[in-house]
């Protein structure tokens, strides 16, 4: 089985600009840290595309951690009450943290985060996400380096799934309506 075309109904972004803008946020972190090491913090699973490239563009020394979460309930997030199914292994005091998202929609799983990871003594705590769907947002969160602005639409690749699918495309797109209704 293969991909094709009919599958999608937009391509938003492409590899080379998703690298490009990678890219410049890597620089701006790079200026920031000024050879600080930073603890990258990825959220499994749709994180692992943007920690692969972005970590690779930076020259900052870094180490890498992994959170998997979950909110309770049917999935749907609306509460805000997010579980932890697994946690950091590395202690955070007086570590530089920088949370790795792939996407920001309602910011509930990142707001709830940011002030979890905050209260484990950390020197300092940004995030960073490459998508975010502003019409979405129901609570602000601090982002320092967003890469892209992008409708509230369904999309899928560059780490982001439907129902597990997708995630290894190099770009971003949106779904067209007979995937969903198959
Ligand atoms: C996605 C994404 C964020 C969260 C953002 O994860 O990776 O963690 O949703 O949504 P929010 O801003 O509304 O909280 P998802 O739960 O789909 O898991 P996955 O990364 O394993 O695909």
């Amino acid at each position: 089985m293969t991909h094709t075309s009919e599958e999608f109904k937009e391509i938003l972004l492409t590899e080379e600009q998703i690298l490009a803008r990678l890219e410049e946020m890597a620089a701006e972190i790079d200026r920031d840290y000024q050879g600080r090491e930073v603890l990258l913090v990825g959220v499994l699973k749709g994180a692992i595309m943007v920690m692969a490239d972005l970590s690779r563009m930076l020259t900052t020394p870094i180490s890498m951690d992994w959170m998997a979460v979950s909110s309770y309930g049917s999935g749907t997030k609306s509460s805000g009450v997010v579980r932890i199914l697994k946690d950091l292994d590395t202690d955070l005091t007086g570590r530089h943290v920088l949370i790795v998202e792939d996407i920001i929609d309602s910011g509930l799983t990142l707001s709830w985060l940011a002030s979890n990871l905050r209260s484990r003594g950390a020197a300092s705590l940004e995030i960073a996400a490459l998508f975010r769907k502003p019409a979405s947002i129901q609570v602000e969160v601090d982002v320092k380096y967003v890469g892209f602005d992008i409708p509230s639409e369904f999309v899928v690749g560059y780490g982001l799934d439907w129902n597990e699918q997708y995630r290894n495309l190099r770009f971003l797109a949106t779904l067209s309506q007979h995937v969903y209704a198959e």
